[in-house]
């Protein structure tokens, strides 16, 4: 099975459950300050989770790319991934779990058709938090599962969410399959990524909010969130461990073979293989969703996927520059992708193509440095810092060329080096510690106003500077907003204080702010803004703010601008070709 036929066959069950199916998002969120990519199906849906109507209903359903950073240094098996293609349903405070098992239990045996023998299933087992999830094991029982297949786990794997560390989470319940049902029953390991028990699906009953504090509010509506991992089943109903061997990797697989002159089938390359497949594959999509390589937040991550590429293709000898040939290779096989996709292969290959070559000049300059920056045959973490820091020398190729020239790294060389790493700032603080998760931003109350704000300055930029200013990027933490726009120029003083008189000129104008849902032919006729073509649904929200703002969007927003507190722009900044970038703090 393909992943488009899986897709139709997951889209058509649910359609025919009167669900609605909606676009995918962009894997960069948009009204969300603690994450830096989509990490699952409900990241998109978490202000519909709280209970904001979405325009489309109660019953949802979707393909939804995703991107895990957590699983970066992974790559390499032949199980993990950084970018997937999850397909999920939802209901919002509409069918339970009394609907949602006899319907995963149809679409798994008739639709995909496991053997129900095989089946085994994983329900939450009770803690202060939340009680023991026996409803769930009952429905499954009704089902046929005898009580032997049926597993109650711990928190740690039976609970799912939230997605930061904030934000709507619940109990879930997971389906595995048994690969090897001919041996005996072994005791039921978790193991959704090898072995002998893999994970097919998962049912998050999403009834909890999880507050700063750690403890669990119930929301206040009953909703599940389900999600299936499409490149893990591909593997699954093709009857293959390795989903490197899968279309949805072949043909990039089979491009690095021709680039390398060496097989996949000797297993000392599959390691390097899989990662240079994986990370090209995540960069170019990474890429398609506007983000170029810099020195931070998405850009890094981006240019670590690069560099860590381009350092695995030297250890297979490929010399010269590959990263563009295999982009193409990326693209060329978006038929084997459950998503429907539109890459702007060009301009995709033209940014590879730049940092790859940035990054072959640094990296030889860096590999002749470490000789310099060894002392009595050994290199601290703190040099290795510096080749880091200075050459984007990744951490694991510092540690391989060490092994390479024999030159010894102290016992606490992590250590060093993370702690070099902790003082340089903030955002690597982060990522050493491996906590560049996705998170979602609390839909606190500063957040909404920094949401209304950002729909006052766009209008605001357009009007002052004219009507090519569209939005390019947005992002809100409680402390302020930044907005990209389209627009080439520096911003000069004199723009800056008309823009801001205009926005507070609104704000004391009590404008009440207004939502309506409506098709989205008819939204872009009324002129509202939308940037994001394709990725909107049938019927959208548009809000209004008096008559000078409309664009479609998600919300949330405060009802009146006299809510906010005067507005000032406290930075700007290039924010590549083509782009500025406004800081904005309220005053
Ligand atoms: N959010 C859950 C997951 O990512 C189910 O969709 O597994």
């Amino acid at each position: 099975m393909t992943a488009k036929q899986l897709k139709k066959i997951f889209i058509d069950f649910f359609l025919a459950k009167k669900h609605k199916e909606i676009p995918f998002a962009s894997l960069i969120p948009q009204n969300d300050s603690t994450t830096l990519f989509i990490s699952a199906g409900m990241h998109p849906l978490v202000p519909y989770l709280y209970g904001q109507a979405h325009p489309l209903g109660k019953r949802l359903v979707n393909i939804q790319k995703c991107l895990r950073t957590v699983d970066i240094e992974e790559v390499g098996d032949a199980h993990h991934h950084t970018l997937f293609e999850m397909l999920g349903n939802w209901s919002l405070g509409d069918y339970s779990k009394i609907e949602m098992i006899p319907w995963s239990f149809e679409f798994l045996t008739k639709y995909l058709k496991f053997n129900p023998k095989y089946l085994h299933i994983t329900c939450f087992a009770g803690d202060n938090d939340a009680p023991r999830d026996t409803e769930t094991a009952k429905l499954w029982q009704q089902q046929g599962i005898p009580s032997q297949r049926i597993h109650f786990l711990p928190k740690k794997d039976n609970w799912w969410g939230p997605a930061g560390s904030t934000g709507p989470c619940g109990p879930d319940s997971e389906m595995f399959i048994d690969l090897n049902p001919k041996k005996p029953a072994t005791d039921f390991v978790i193991g959704c990524q090898q072995g002998r028990y893999r994970e097919i699906w998962n049912n998050v009953f999403m009834l909890y909010d999880k507050q700063k504090d750690g403890t669990f509010k119930k929301l206040s509506q009953k909703n599940v969130d389900t999600g299936m991992g499409v490149e893990r089943v591909i593997a699954i109903l093709n009857h293959t461990d390795d989903h490197y061997l899968t279309a949805i990797f072949q043909p990039i697989i089979k491009q690095i073979e021709k680039l390398s002159q060496k097989s996949y089938q000797d297993v000392a390359n599959q390691k390097s293989m899989r990662i240079i497949a994986d990370h090209i594959r995540s960069a170019v999509f990474v890429i398609a969703d506007g983000v170029e390589p810099s020195n931070k937040a998405a850009g890094y991550v981006l240019r670590r996927l690069i560099r860590r590429a381009v350092v695995q293709a030297q250890d297979l000898g490929i010399k010269d520059n590959f990263v563009a040939t295999l982009a193409q290779a990326v693209i060329d096989n978006k038929k084997n992708y459950a998503g429907d996709y539109n890459f702007d292969t060009p301009k995709i290959k033209a940014v590879l193509d730049q940092e790859e070559q940035k990054f072959r000049s640094t990296l030889s300059r860096g590999l002749r440095e470490i000789e310099k920056l060894t002392h009595n045959n050994s290199l601290s973490g703190l040099n290795a810092f510096t080749l880091y820091q200075s050459f984007g020398f990744p951490l694991e190729s510092i540690q391989e060329e060490a092994k390479k020239r024999k030159i010894k790294l102290p016992s606490n060389f992590i250590d060093q080096f993370n702690q070099a790493k902790r003082k340089h700032s903030k955002l690597s603080r982060t990522l050493s510690a491996g906590k560049f998760k996705s998170g979602l931003a609390d839909d606190s109350v500063i957040i909404t106003k920094y949401h209304t704000a950002t729909h006052l300055l766009h209008a605001a930029l357009r009007q002052v500077l004219g009507n090519h200013v569209q939005q390019a990027g947005s992002n809100i933490t409680n402390e302020r907003l930044r907005f990209d726009f389209t627009h080439s120029q520096k911003l000069n003083p004199d723009q800056v204080k008309k823009i801001e008189n205009l926005i507070n000129q609104k704000i004391k104008s009590d404008l009440s702010i207004k939502s309506q849902n409506m098709p989205l032919k008819k939204a872009k006729k009324q002129t509202a803004l939308a940037f994001f073509d394709n990725k909107y649904p049938s019927i959208v929200s548009v809000y209004s703010i008096g008559n000078f703002s409309t664009e479609i969007c998600t919300g949330p927003h405060v009802s009146n601008t006299k809510k906010l507190s005067p507005l000032k722009i406290t930075k700007q900044e290039s924010s590549g070709s083509g782009k500025r970038r406004l800081y904005a703090v309220f005053e």
